[in-house]
């Protein structure tokens, strides 16, 4: 026995633990047999809890509003003209420059494929109205961080983090007075069932956000009833992403594991699990349900790619920003006004490169990867951990937790196999949304 590996030492503890294990594998080799009890009780810790509440936005859990959110999240027409970028058939632009409409939530965030951007992989970041500087993020499970969205966590509601992009040049360079007159113009009776009586806009100019003339222009009481409606469209959509949840869609391997299909995982996923778990050192940041501590670290992430800004700060920017931002949970757009997040965060110089750990669940399927997407594949990822992060420039310091690993090839191979057993199924049908959850329901 004292020949073995010291990293199989957990394996070791006691005899009950193997005939507890969930494992099947009686081979020799102990790396890939069965799990010990303890490993058992770390991986029962990312089974998936039920969402919490969010008293920010009352709409939340409401069905008509998650149907109306379904409608705006899949609507191009949020969107102002495209930039230079884009010449139909290149890179996945949605048309050529001038156009206008072509950019919705769907266009960078598909829920039928992983969440993420699928089109625009070349350049790493995501091309709507122009590149953005960084990767998107997958929104299945978004709804579970209970306060930070965006990789740097600038907002702290699932509701005002869709009120960014439609006003984003990158994004969709459209504005909140055009969102106001097509939901006005197109989704009235929805919009009054859900939030009651929505103001006479038909006067106001045809497109404005803060800034422009046009939006600056109309008299303070008529700039609220706009934004009023604008966070309304943004908490419609986050009750319809409440819904794009894992839960909502068939079990991946690893649920189904944790469920009790002792053979749903490979082999090769349940040695990646226990470096996962073990001399990896993945947990301590890739923790809980969603494999993410919802905290910020810096991992050393090469700043890299055409589209990617030059320099990235990360969190240290994000809190200022959150501070400042007119719809946060502390604002008289939220439904339950709230500040203890907010009071006393202050940037530190160790802000500085830290970013949002993102969840894994459906990592497989999100590539490119990273905040600014700088890696094509997970492959690159585990190898930027194996090699302690130092992999290229960044800005700040990386986390102490970031350390060389001495992984072996086969290692990173069952990493990435483990990583892929994260992945949900299909969408699965819901009475609510007959149609299914992920469906363009846009004509
Ligand atoms: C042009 C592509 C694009 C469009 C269009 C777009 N997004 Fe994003 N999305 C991104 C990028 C890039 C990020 C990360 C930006 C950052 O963190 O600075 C992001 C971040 C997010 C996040 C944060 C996820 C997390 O875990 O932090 C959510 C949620 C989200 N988007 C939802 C939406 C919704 C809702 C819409 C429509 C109103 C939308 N997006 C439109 C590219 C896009
Ligand atoms: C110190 C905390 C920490 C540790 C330890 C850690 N991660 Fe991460 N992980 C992060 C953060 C933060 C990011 C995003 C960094 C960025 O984009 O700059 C990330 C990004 C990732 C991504 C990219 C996901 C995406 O959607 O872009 C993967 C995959 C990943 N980590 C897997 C792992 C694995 C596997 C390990 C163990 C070998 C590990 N992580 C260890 C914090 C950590």
């Amino acid at each position: 026995m004292e020949f073995l590996p010291r990293r199989n030492a957990l394996a070791l503890v006691g005899t009950a633990v193997l005939a507890a294990g969930a494992g099947l594998l009686a081979s020799g080799c102990q790396q890939d047999g069965p799990f010990s009890e303890t490993d058992l009780a770390m991986l029962r810790t990312f089974a998936l809890s039920p969402l919490g509440p969010d008293g920010s936005n009352s709409s939340a859990d409401v069905a008509l509003a998650a149907k109306l959110g379904k409608q705006l999240y899949f609507d191009t027409r949020i969107s102002g003209p495209l930039g230079p970028y884009d010449v139909r058939g290149t890179n996945g632009s949605l048309g050529n420059a001038g156009d206008t409409g072509k950019v919705g939530c769907i266009s960078c965030h598909d829920p039928a494929n992983g969440g993420s951007d699928h089109r625009s992989q070349p350049a790493a970041t995501s091309l709507g109205a122009g590149y953005t500087p960084r990767n998107s993020p997958t929104v299945i499970n978004a709804a579970y961080a209970p306060l930070w969205q965006f990789w740097d966590g600038r907002v702290d509601s699932l509701w005002s983090q869709a009120l960014a992009p439609p006003e984003g040049a990158n994004e969709c360079n459209g504005s909140r007075l055009a969102v106001a007159h097509l939901i006005a113009t197109d989704y009235a009776a929805a919009y009054v069932a859900i939030f009651g009586p929505l103001p006479d806009i038909s006067g106001f100019p045809a497109s404005g956000k803060p800034g422009d003339p046009a939006f600056d222009g109309l008299t303070s009481d008529d700039q609220k009833a706009i934004n009023r409606i604008f966070a309304n469209f943004g908490k419609a959509i986050a009750a319809y992403e409440r819904r794009l949840v894992s839960p909502a869609f068939s079990p991946s391997p690893f649920d189904e594991f944790l469920a009790g299909k002792s053979d749903s995982l490979s082999p090769a996923a349940m040695a990646g699990a226990k470096i996962f778990i073990g001399r990896g050192g993945c947990a301590e940041c890739h923790r809980g349900p969603l494999f993410s501590d919802l905290s910020f670290h810096n991992i050393g992430a090469p700043q890299e790619g055409e589209h990617a800004a030059i320099t990235d700060v990360g969190r240290y920017d994000g809190i200022a920003a959150v501070q400042a931002n007119p719809f946060n949970r502390g604002s008289e757009f939220s439904d339950e006004r709230t500040n203890d997040h907010l009071t006393g965060l202050t940037a530190g110089d160790d802000d500085i490169g830290r970013f949002k750990t993102p969840t894994l669940r459906n990592v497989s399927k999100t590539a490119p990867y990273m905040h600014d997407g700088a890696y094509p594949g997970l492959w690159d990822v585990v190898n930027h951990y194996n090699f302690g992060g130092e992999t290229g420039l960044y800005s700040g310091d990386t986390d102490p937790a970031i350390n060389p690993l001495l992984l072996s090839n086969e290692d990173l191979d069952n990493l990435i196999e483990f990583l892929g057993s994260l992945a949900d199924g299909d969408p699965l049908p819901t009475a609510d949304f007959p149609e299914g959850l992920t469906a363009n329901p846009q004509p």
